[in-house]
């Protein structure tokens, strides 16, 4: 088999990515390791920068987004027992569009497969041959048997356990990582959300994240220690625990309901340097992963595709190599801005190994400082505003 750019991956990075190219006449197939139906289990973040939005809309894959996403111009953030407002749309003159990821990837999975475009599911990328000549060649497993699939371009668009980035060489690859001693507790519940807006809390008990995907589905997250196993969270422990770190008013609204998903997620943030060796190129988690405070993973992946399809277009278009070329730098210039927020806005709002509380540490001391000069000086209030509704591109 033969095509232009073999994509590793059909997350949101990969998917949206081909439906860009296919736009342009330029033909892709994408390689996913698991089944559709799995891909579209994957409970992820939901809230999408203008710029994400936009991407969206290039790429024709907004009109549901559109109907179903709710706009919010704000979000609160609470500590010492109070609530304290962000206007985002006062501070910046935009808000944020809450829309799940999971949404996102159904529409666009829905629109390759109506463009007879190819997905080839449960096809393991096990490695690429030739990246640094003229024509990579990918190779896969499905149902035990070997394929391959030669192409101009790979993208590796398979997150962070993929095939992609292990095809560079030990030598060369610049990698970066720091792992956080907690994880996320999260919950999807059939509630209506505790807020208009989403609520980030910190607490001298853990971190906690009231967020929602629409009026009768409602997502909340608690700190727990790294080790904690979902079986040791039945759900009364887990509203129990919730209620106990939310302020009081947010705590006695609180609809409470059984789980319809319940997951441990470590906090990493790492960055691959090498976002192109020869052909390949790496675009979305596969090169980058931030922490989901502020969540940036999802919006960082657009601004990715929104680089490297514009490379790939001014390639097919006009033999133009020049996008290709800056593609590694332009990215990784907003990635690393994002991966200073999400690690910044972690280390204000988590309960930090050496912290014990409030009238405790030093670490505790100055992240309550730094929230009530957050929200004493506008300056401070409208750089968090800025980040959170994303840098441009
Ligand atoms: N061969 C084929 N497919 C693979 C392989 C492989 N060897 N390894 C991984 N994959 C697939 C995974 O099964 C997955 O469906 O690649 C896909 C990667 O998708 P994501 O993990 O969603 O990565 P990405 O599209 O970059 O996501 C960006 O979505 O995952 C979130 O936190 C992430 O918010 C970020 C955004
Ligand atoms: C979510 O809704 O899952 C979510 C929202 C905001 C975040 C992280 C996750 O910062």
């Amino acid at each position: 088999m033969k095509t232009q750019v073999g994509i590793i991956g059909s997350g949101p990075s990969g998917l949206i990515l081909a439906q860009i190219l296919h736009l342009q006449g330029i033909e892709s197939i994408i390689l996913e390791r698991k089944t559709t139906d799995y891909v579209l289990t994957r409970i992820r973040a939901g809230v999408l920068e203008q710029s994400c939005v936009d991407l969206l809309r290039q790429a024709q894959a907004s009109k549901r987004m559109d109907i179903e996403g709710i706009m919010h111009d704000g979000f609160d953030i609470a500590y010492s027992g109070e609530a304290h407002h962000v206007n985002l749309k006062k501070l910046t003159g935009t808000g944020v569009m809450i829309y799940g990821q999971t949404e996102i990837t159904r529409d666009l999975i829905d629109l390759r497969r109506k463009n007879g475009g190819v997905i080839i599911e449960e096809a393991e990328v096990t490695t690429i041959e030739n990246i640094t000549s003229k024509s990579p060649i990918i190779h896969y497993l499905k149902d035990g048997v070997e394929h391959q699939i030669q192409c101009d371009f790979v993208t590796g668009c398979d997150g962070y356990h993929g095939a992609s980035r292990k095809s560079i060489p030990q030598d060369i690859l610049k990698t970066h990582e720091q792992i956080y001693p907690f994880g996320w507790l999260g919950i999807l519940s059939e509630t209506p959300p505790v807020s208009k807006e989403l609520i980030y809390t910190r607490h001298e008990r853990g971190f906690a994240l009231c967020s929602m995907r629409n009026e009768m589905l409602s997502r909340y997250y608690i700190q727990v220690p790294i080790d904690d196993k979902v079986e040791d969270w039945s759900d009364d422990r887990f509203w129990d625990e919730l209620k106990k770190r939310l302020p009081k008013d947010a705590a006695n609204k609180l609809v409470t309901g059984p789980s319809i998903e319940k997951s441990i997620a470590p906090l990493r943030s790492f960055v691959c340097e090498n976002m192109r060796y020869g052909n390949l190129f790496l675009a979305g988690d596969a090169a980058h992963i931030v922490p989901p405070t502020g969540a940036k993973g999802l919006n960082s992946a657009a601004s990715d595709i929104h680089y490297l399809s514009n490379a790939l277009i001014q390639y097919y278009k006009n033999g133009d190599e020049q996008g290709l070329d800056q593609y590694a730098e332009k990215a990784l210039k907003r990635v690393w801005k994002a991966e200073r927020f999400s690690w910044w806005m972690t280390n204000l709002l988590h309960k930090l190994p050496n912290s014990d509380g409030d009238s405790g540490s030093f670490t505790a001391k100055m992240q309550l400082a730094e929230l009530d000069y957050l929200f004493e000086s506008e300056a401070a209030l409208k750089s968090l505003a800025e980040n959170y509704i994303g840098l441009p591109y």
